[in-house]
């Protein structure tokens, strides 16, 4: 597929591909093509055994400002139902390889809502964090309300989702939105660091591990530690597990091979 608002490196580093949103003029603003073909890119990459672990950027001023605005302002309740624009989302979100966003300048609503799609997010120091969507008469549909929730409090995500306001790297770092950040001119090299040392484990147990993770969204306590504990045992089914202890007590580093 020839895409045209994302570039695709399947391998910047080793075992880590790299998308990149390429809407600069419109801040990466996220229309539907725009996020069709990320989901087909991620589809192909979950595929690819050369790639354990996937890093999603915008440019330096923009991640992405949001869904895109002007192709929705005409829309009626019923072209919503019927684009049912959020299904692309949830093909994104079963992404099973690890997602890490690289966010420098806005992250506003869709794109505030794709980083928390990602499962570990570095930022750069001008990074800037926002739900706007109540600025524009209506409110977050792609995970806001739930996913913000549950990673800064209720208050936090009741400021940023009622009165608009954007947070700061630092405010979202310090609200565990974000694991790190980086300056400007560095924070692509660490988000891909930072793949590169989830890419050089075992890509099964990274595998069933975010699996694992995503489940503490979804499920209670009870139900979860159940679904970890039979992950746990599936993996010594795999040639990793063997190989990973093994070397471990003959004190050499492992070689994964993703059996
Ligand atoms: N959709 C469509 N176009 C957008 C856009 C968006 N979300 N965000 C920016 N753009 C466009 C602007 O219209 C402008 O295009 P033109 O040059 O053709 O006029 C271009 O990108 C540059 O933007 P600005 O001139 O506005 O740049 P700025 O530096 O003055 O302001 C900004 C930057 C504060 C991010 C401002 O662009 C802005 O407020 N954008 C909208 C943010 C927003 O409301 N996002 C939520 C969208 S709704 C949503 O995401 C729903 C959901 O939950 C999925």
């Amino acid at each position: 597929m020839n895409y045209e608002y994302i570039l695709v490196n399947e391998q910047v580093a080793e075992y880590v591909a790299h998308i990149q949103l390429n809407r600069p003029k419109e801040l990466n603003a996220l229309n539907l093509q725009l996020m069709q073909e990320i989901k087909h890119a991620l589809g192909e990459l979950d595929e690819n055994d050369q790639v354990r672990a996937i890093v999603i950027s915008g440019n330096e001023r923009a991640f992405a400002a949001g869904a895109d605005i002007k192709q929705m302002a005409g829309k009626t309740a019923i072209d919503m139902l019927k684009i049912d624009q959020f299904s692309t989302w949830d093909a994104i979100r079963r992404t099973k390889k690890p997602l890490i966003a690289a966010v420098s300048g806005f992250a506003l609503g869709g794109g505030c809502e794709l980083v928390m799609q990602c499962d570990m997010v570095v930022a750069s120091e001008t990074a800037q964090f926002g739900q706007p969507e109540i600025n524009i008469g209506v409110m977050p549909g792609a995970g806001g309300t739930q996913r913000l929730t549950k990673a800064v409090g209720k208050v936090r995500a009741m400021e940023m989702v009622l009165t608009g306001r954007f947070i700061s790297a630092e405010e979202a770092k310090a609200a565990g939105l974000i694991n790190k950040i980086a300056p400007v001119e560095l924070y692509l090299d660490e988000a891909i660091a930072m793949a590169k040392l989830a890419a050089s484990k075992s890509p099964l147990a990274v595998q069933l591990a975010k699996e694992s993770v995503l489940k503490a969204f979804d499920t209670h306590l009870q139900e979860g530690l159940y679904f970890e504990r039979k992950n746990f045992y599936m993996l010594f089914a795999s040639e990793d597990q063997k190989e990973g202890m093994a070397a471990f007590v003959e004190k050499r580093k492992p070689d994964f091979k993703g059996h």
